[in-house]
């Protein structure tokens, strides 16, 4: 019997994220073994490319993004499946040249097909429609084995707030079944990510101390060096909560504080994160403004684009509480910011000081108090600190030590891929495990609400400014000062001296 086709058909194709991430990756899949003999990928956009050009534009992004991924023969090996198929897929007979390709290469064989929206988020409810209006969206059981599946993955932002994400859920699900969404957080794709779970749950050493009895309080940065480029038209009217805290932040914190699944698939992991979600308080307008610091690189007004008003944060520290029997009382501080002192985003748990120290200390002299650093990037690893005796001093001289494990040791020989690879590896085999459902996404939206609130409404304080270079505002260091912590940077104390 003829194998069932496979295409992948992206929405978008002449846009950055298609020649910077998505073609890539399927070009480095294609490289490792790892897409299905018969796949076709298309390319689907208004600009007037043929087959030849698309190909060309996508072999040049390659090439510019890193010379050690080219390889003259792979990419001649892969070029063949790539196509393009010109059309304003949000319009009535928008599909038409790409409904004629899949013709083709399906040749009344029932086709698998993955739908990638990389395109401007207003555009997602119309391509939606017009797929299903067209039949294009349900599944055609072929056979035993189920080819002629459709799946649609969607790129963030997935809505602007609460209501617009219910209401995308809404058009999505009238054309799609649930469990053919892929909503994407391109954050669970990465490797260090997923040790998180692999650390926390292929471990026993932790998972007794995991809980308010031992830690003090958990702090997950995002720090960006890069500002925000030429991307105003979306960022000025998103800023720091929803680009960043929305999805990837609290995508972390659930994986943080989740309890363990029973099995590693898609509902039961989900389920997890979505019950840390519901532990999650949704605060009021002014419990969140008391729960907030803002900032503002220097010169985010001048960037092109942005309106000279604009309110809007590039920096945010946020504490937030998890009120159920493992996390209560432990605050969990999130902060993100673009144009920062460093790229580094890292876990701290920081576990509690010991209740009483025997060894002679010089008065008012403390400890730093074991913690435990999980670097997501760019120095993938983990980092366990703990106090030893220095040798050799008079008296007991405590000094805080460091345990490393750093990926780039321990496996010198492998490049940690894109986190794009894998999600597209995942769409390809039907395991949304690590995409979001709609009941997590619209949870994330209520819990975030109240701090867009905070910041937008009238009341709202301006940004506080901070120098790019920094590690943000005074604000947010107030944040955690007022109960006695600072900020931890294990990324910032390892940065190499310039
Ligand atoms: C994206 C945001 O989702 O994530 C960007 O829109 C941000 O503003 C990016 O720069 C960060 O991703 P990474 O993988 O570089 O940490």
């Amino acid at each position: 019997m003829a194998i069932s086709p496979t295409t992948i058909v992206i929405f978008g194709a002449s846009g950055d994220l298609t020649s910077r991430k998505l073609i890539p990756s399927l070009y480095r899949m294609d490289r490792k073994g790892r897409l299905p003999e018969n796949i076709r990928i298309i390319g689907v956009a208004r600009s007037p490319f043929d087959d030849d050009s698309f190909r060309l534009k996508m072999a040049d992004a390659i090439k510019s993004l890193s010379a050690d991924d080219w390889n003259e023969e792979a990419w001649n090996k892969f070029a063949p499946r790539l196509g393009y198929a010109r059309g304003d897929a949000s319009t009535d007979g928008g599909l038409e040249n790409l409904q004629n390709q899949l013709e083709t290469i399906e040749n009344g064989l029932p086709g698998n097909r993955l739908y990638y929206l990389s395109v401007a988020p207003q555009l997602y409810p119309e391509i939606t429609k017009n797929l299903g209006k067209l039949g294009m969206a349900s599944s055609v059981d072929g056979s035993a084995s189920n080819p002629g599946w459709r799946r649609l993955i969607i790129e963030k932002p997935f809505g602007h707030d609460l209501s617009t994400a219910k209401s995308l859920n809404r058009v999505i699900r009238t054309h799609f079944h649930e469990d053919q969404i892929y909503r994407i957080d391109h954050y669970l794709g990465k490797e260090t990510v997923q040790n998180l779970l692999v650390f926390r749950f292929a471990n026993t050493l932790f998972e007794p101390l995991w809980n308010s009895n031992y830690i003090d309080h958990v702090q997950i940065t995002v720090a960006e060096t890069v500002t925000i480029g030429n991307r105003a038209d979306y960022y000025d009217n998103a800023g720091i909560l929803r680009d960043m805290f929305q999805n990837h932040l609290l995508q972390l914190l659930c994986l943080v504080a989740m309890e363990a699944p029973a099995r590693y698939a898609a509902d039961p992991l989900r389920n997890e994160k979505t019950k840390v979600l519901d532990a999650m308080p949704v605060f009021s307008v002014e419990e969140a403004r008391q729960r907030i610091a803002t900032g503002r690189y220097q010169g985010y007004l001048n960037e092109r684009g942005v309106k000279p008003n604009s309110q809007t944060p590039t920096f945010a520290a946020v504490e937030f509480s998890i009120d159920n029997w493992r996390w209560r009382g432990v605050p969990f501080y999130l902060r993100s910011g673009k144009g920062m002192a460093l790229r580094s985003s890292e876990v701290v748990i920081q576990f509690r000081c010991p209740p009483h120290l025997m060894f002679p200390m010089p008065p008012g002299s403390s400890i730093q108090c074991n913690r435990l650093a999980i670097c997501i990037q760019p120095d993938e690893g983990i980092h366990l600190n703990f106090i030893t005796k220095e040798p050799d001093r008079d008296g007991t001289v405590l000094v805080p030590s460091d345990m490393e494990f750093h990926y780039r040791n321990a496996y010198a020989n492998v490049k940690i891929p894109e986190a794009y690879e894998r999600l597209l590896q995942d769409a390809l085999n039907g395991d949304a495990s690590l995409f979001m459902r709609s009941d997590e996404i619209e949870r994330s939206w209520e819990l975030i609400e109240p701090f867009l609130l905070a910041t937008e409404d009238s009341h709202a304080k301006i940004p506080e400014d901070y120098h790019i270079g920094t590690m943000g505002t005074a604000g947010a260091d107030s944040l955690l000062a007022k109960n006695g912590r600072s900020w931890i940077s294990m990324g910032l104390a390892k940065k190499p001296k310039d």
